[in-house]
């Protein structure tokens, strides 16, 4: 049964740096409830500037629900979802118009709209929440167009002429659109084949140091998680079970943990990891 008496994460460190700043996103006592289920329990997290957040948990644990409550697209039937210190649970729809400047979103479906060509996609977000003059927003597109490595002749294109891997490239250039601080990830790279997939982790590791991004992402593509991830936070048992860098959560013992991580396919990213690891304190 849920502990429910203590319902803090298992922090297995404090901050992923020391003086990294307030969080960015602060979660505290939030609950999440549909009719009788209850999918969040008094679920606390905290995501700081410039970390890579990675939330795993089984089908259904509500980490998408959890990613619309930080965006302000739901709200919590209890609690408190600060972002950038402003608690988005309590704002007006003209205090989250004016939030959403500050961050994009790759959703994990419908990353696109089907009637608008590559173009106007990516500048969709830039047409409806900044007044800005085209020739703006025909550089500012081709600029997104190009950090997502994709040539300004696929600009007309509609989103039926391109593979999955593109479409892809051109929902995160639509999320970059806005030049935001937060990004948030919904399985990235669900559904795109192991070659495309690295790519795509590339892109995102590229982005992130250039653009000094916090990225909050949900995955449970192993590769992507342990490429990617600074820390790790374990959504289990309706709440934040356990959060830190992946060495240390894969060390608690818990039957999730030891169910997802720890199969032939974590025990070799593991590995991987922990070589990459030796080589970084080797060169330190
Ligand atoms: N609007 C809604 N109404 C009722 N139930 C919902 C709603 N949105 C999500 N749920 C339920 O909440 C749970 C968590 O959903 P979700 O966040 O999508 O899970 P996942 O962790 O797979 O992303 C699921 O059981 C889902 O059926
Ligand atoms: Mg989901």
């Amino acid at each position: 049964m849920a502990d429910t008496k203590n319902r803090q994460p298992q922090r297995l460190n404090k901050r992923p740096e020391e003086d990294v700043g307030p969080p960015v996103v602060e979660i505290r006592k939030l609950w999440t409830r549909f009719g009788r289920t209850v999918v969040h329990q008094d679920l606390n997290l905290d995501i700081y500037a410039g970390e890579i957040l990675t939330i795993v948990g089984g089908s259904g644990t509500g980490k998408t629900v959890l990613l619309r409550q930080m965006l302000g697209l739901e709200r919590p039937s209890e609690g408190c979802v600060k972002v950038f210190g402003q608690d988005i649970t309590a704002a007006d729809a003209q205090q989250l118009q004016r939030m959403r400047n500050h961050w994009g979103m790759l959703f994990q479906q419908g990353a696109l709209y089907s009637a608008l060509t590559v173009f106007d996609n990516i500048a969709f977000p830039m047409r409806e929440l900044r007044s800005l003059p085209e020739d703006v927003i025909r550089d500012a597109v081709l600029l997104k167009m190009d950090m997502v490595g994709l040539g300004p002749e696929h600009a007309n294109k509609m989103p039926s002429d391109l593979s999955g891997g593109m479409i892809k490239r051109v929902a995160l250039a639509r999320a970059l659109a806005l030049e935001p601080q937060l990004l948030f990830l919904d399985e990235p790279t669900a559904g795109l084949d192991p070659d495309l997939s690295d790519s795509f982790v590339a892109l995102i590791q590229t982005l992130h140091s250039e653009l000094k991004l916090t990225v909050v992402m949900v995955t449970h593509d192993l590769d992507t998680l342990f490429a990617l991830s600074s820390r790790i936070a374990v959504l289990a048992e309706k709440h934040v079970l356990a959060v830190g860098p992946a060495c240390d959560v894969l060390r608690v013992q818990h039957p999730f943990i030891k169910h997802f991580f720890l199969g032939p396919r974590g025990q070799r990213a593991l590995e991987v990891l922990e070589e990459r690891q030796a080589q970084n304190d080797s060169e330190d």
